[in-house]
């Protein structure tokens, strides 16, 4: 398959304009699954996953269908209640269908969801919440069964602030009879955009972008215009870049007030920000300060997405930093492909790395094996003095729309080939 191929070393100078939220708009379309009626989303992505996500409701009798950037989304009959194969195995947001499904039609049979490669990634807490909730669960080897006949409202307790949870919950909260009380909830941005999106079309709910979310169910939803935000993990992958390469860019349309650890971050390690209502200005040195130490956390904290990016922008940053990954056990696979360009990191068990800054990477052919760590590779290659040729694209494709017309639009010397 085609690779990606960089020829890097030089500080990007350009403007991109930011695409839409990949993991925002996952779930709206199983949001949309609740409703017996159209919905537009605007400002959609186009990328695999939600090419994959709209195989999985056509595939139950939905009608998807994508326009540019604006899909449309009839979900007035649903004739299916079994989802499987690669469209459920290979994305891991198409467990968000589950909690859609019971609110819609009370049941499903589908396949274990899959996804990026960096953890564990166990479902026990979306069975758990929806089994408090009424639902009968049958799990099986490799697909698992779910059924309910009235979802019941009540309070539930996350003993781990899962975002795929929380979304899977108020989703099912908003079909339930009776009030569900969410302690715990993940507070992510995500989050924020389904329950607006739900509120608009006519759900009930309270403590919206807090830690404690009310949902009073059963309120009839109707079909609305929807705009996704702009993605934050796809600009902050671009503002990890100049920090990487030195330069001066322009992030248009970027959701600053979601970015504000990734910022801080990047004058932290020198970068000069300006923010504008029409996006993000970056002015950047090649010869960046390193981080005596940083953790990933949940919102607002340094989001575990931004870690690769980050790691990558550190390996010619002046002197030792330390990067701390608490979300996610298996998140620091792109440290070999990195080394193999000449970056100098150390792992200390699966949750700690440590980078001795180098004076400049040397590309070479490597292998993207998952989302984000695929598009540090890319921007390692930005970096890099020579060609990079970054194989597996597909797994970057999953959530960036093109990114070699971004990179073009930076100024970057990079193409498919
Ligand atoms: C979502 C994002 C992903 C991001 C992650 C953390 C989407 C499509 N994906 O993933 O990009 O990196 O949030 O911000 O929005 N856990 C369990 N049991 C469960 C569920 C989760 O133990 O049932 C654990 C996970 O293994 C992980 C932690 O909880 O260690 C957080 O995961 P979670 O917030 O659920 O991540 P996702 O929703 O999968």
């Amino acid at each position: 398959m085609d690779a990606i191929h960089i020829r890097g070393g030089k500080a990007l100078f350009g403007e991109t304009r930011i695409q839409g939220s990949k993991n925002a708009v996952l779930p709206l379309m199983a949001a949309a699954l609740l409703i017996e009626d159209v919905c537009m989303i605007e400002n959609c992505p186009c990328i695999s996953d939600v090419y994959h996500m709209q195989q999985l409701l056509n595939g139950i009798g939905c009608k998807v269908k994508c326009t540019g950037h604006v899909m449309t989304i009839d979900a007035r009959n649903i004739e299916e209640d079994i989802m499987a194969g690669e469209n459920v195995t290979g994305m891991r947001s198409s467990i968000m269908l589950l909690g859609a499904m019971l609110g819609r039609v009370g049941t499903i049979t589908m396949d274990y969801p899959g996804g990026c490669v960096i953890g564990e990634r166990p479902i026990d807490l979306h069975l758990n919440a929806l089994r408090k909730m009424g639902v009968s669960i049958l799990e099986k080897e490799s697909c698992f069964t779910a059924k309910v006949r009235t979802l019941e409202g009540t309070v539930i307790r996350l003993p781990i602030s899962s975002v795929g949870a929380t979304e899977n919950i108020v989703l099912a909260a908003v079909m339930a009879k009776g009030v569900t009380v969410l302690q715990n909830a993940a507070k992510e941005p995500e989050i924020v955009t389904l329950c607006e999106f739900l509120r608009e079309a006519g759900a009930v709910i309270e403590g919206i972008g807090g830690s404690s979310l009310i949902i009073q169910g059963g309120h009839a939803l109707h079909g609305i215009r929807f705009r996704v935000p702009s993605d934050r993990i796809v600009a902050g992958t671009y503002l990890m870049s100049v920090m990487g390469t030195g330069g001066h860019i322009f992030l248009e349309d970027a959701p600053i007030a979601q970015m504000r650890s990734m910022l801080k971050v990047a004058e932290e390690m020198g970068a000069e920000i300006d923010i504008s209502r029409e996006g993000i200005s970056v002015i950047a040195d090649a010869d960046k300060r390193a981080l005596s130490y940083l953790k990933t956390e949940v919102y607002p904290g340094f989001p575990t997405d931004m870690q690769s990016p980050l790691m990558a922008a550190l390996s010619t940053a002046r002197g030792v930093s330390v990067i701390e990954e608490t979300i996610f056990e298996n998140r620091f696979r792109i440290v070999d492909q990195l080394k193999k360009m000449g970056a100098c990191i150390e792992l200390q068990g699966n949750r700690q790395a440590v980078i001795v800054g180098v004076d400049s990477l040397l590309g070479c052919e490597v292998a993207a094996e998952e989302l984000r760590g695929g598009a540090a590779l890319v921007i390692a290659g930005c970096m890099a003095l020579g060609e990079t040729v970054v194989t597996n694209r597909h797994f970057i494709e999953r959530g960036y729309e093109d990114i070699c017309r971004d990179y073009q639009n930076l100024g970057a010397d990079i193409y498919i080939g």
